[in-house]
């Protein structure tokens, strides 16, 4: 199976997803949440596979957001169909352990998806950040609830009431990824820690989860309807097409 903003190679035991589309820095357009959506299904179903990592193609970024330019033309009702949010979700309640191998930036929607993987790995060129609020409207697809529960609501509200984005070593120190490794060898430490996963007890792990979704999970669905709602109504904002025009004009100007 090919996709447009996908590759998918499976190995030993598990399968990595590189989200492929490196002109504009891996941003999460419809087809990308599409494709993503159907190869999460097809791989939950598939007994070979035990666990997925998520790399960025190229070097400069993991996902450096939504695709603003779809993302200028959404409605309320686009927020409350919730499209990145449920594919977030989807692959928070994938049953296997999931990794994010970030190397470069890991900025908006692209931090919200390494937020609903198990675990992040960062190289030196990470930078990771909800920059939202620059473009009018806020991290509407899991940020406040997931980073909250992550580096604590202090930090969370300073990352995303400031918009900034932080370099590797303070992602290191809040908690946001695991471990720093040279950006060359991000991938290949996911993989070993995921050939150490898959040495264990695998009805355990996969009851692990469970269990540790459950402990931090109990207000998600409320936290969530809030998320899409607060968003809904930005999308309809002047502020909000303003701001993300400029993005894209500086963009069309530099060309
Ligand atoms: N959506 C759509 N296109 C994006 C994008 C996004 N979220 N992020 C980057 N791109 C595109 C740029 O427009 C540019 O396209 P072009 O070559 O056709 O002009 C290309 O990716 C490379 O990005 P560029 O801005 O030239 O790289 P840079 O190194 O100067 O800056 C960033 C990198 C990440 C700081 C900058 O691209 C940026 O601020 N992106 C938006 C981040 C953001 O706000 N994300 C949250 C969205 S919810």
């Amino acid at each position: 199976m090919t996709y447009e903003t996908l590759t998918i190679d499976l190995h030993e035991g598990w399968a990595e997803i590189t989200l492929n589309r490196p002109s504009v820095l891996n941003a999460i357009n419809l087809t990308m949440v599409q494709e993503l959506g159907q190869v999460i299904d097809d791989l939950a179903g598939n007994e070979d596979v035990r666990g997925l990592i998520f790399v960025g193609a190229g070097t400069k970024a993991f996902v450096a957001g939504a695709d603003i330019s779809e993302l200028v033309e959404r409605k309320t009702q686009d927020a409350l169909a919730a499209i990145n949010a449920g594919l977030f979700q989807k692959i928070e309640d994938f049953p296997w352990p999931t990794i994010a191998a970030i190397r470069g930036y890991a900025l908006g929607g692209g931090c919200e998806l390494s937020l609903s993987m198990d675990i992040r790995l960062g190289g030196r060129s990470t930078q990771m950040g909800q920059p939202e609020v620059n473009l009018g409207i806020i991290p509407g697809a899991g940020g406040p609830h997931r980073l909250t529960r992550l580096v604590g609501p202090g930090m969370a509200r300073e990352l995303i009431y400031t918009g900034k984005i932080i370099d590797s070593e303070e992602c290191l120190r809040i908690g946001l990824i695991n471990h720093i490794h040279d950006d060359e060898e991000v991938l290949e430490a996911a993989r070993t820690m995921m050939k150490t996963i898959l040495k264990k007890s695998q009805m355990a792990v996969r009851v692990a989860k469970v269990a540790l979704n459950a402990a931090v999970n109990t207000a998600d669905r409320r936290s969530q309807m809030i998320e899409c709602l607060g968003q809904g109504m930005l999308f309809d904002t002047e502020d909000q097409k303003n701001r993300m025009t400029r993005f894209l004009e500086r963009r069309n100007a530099k060309k």
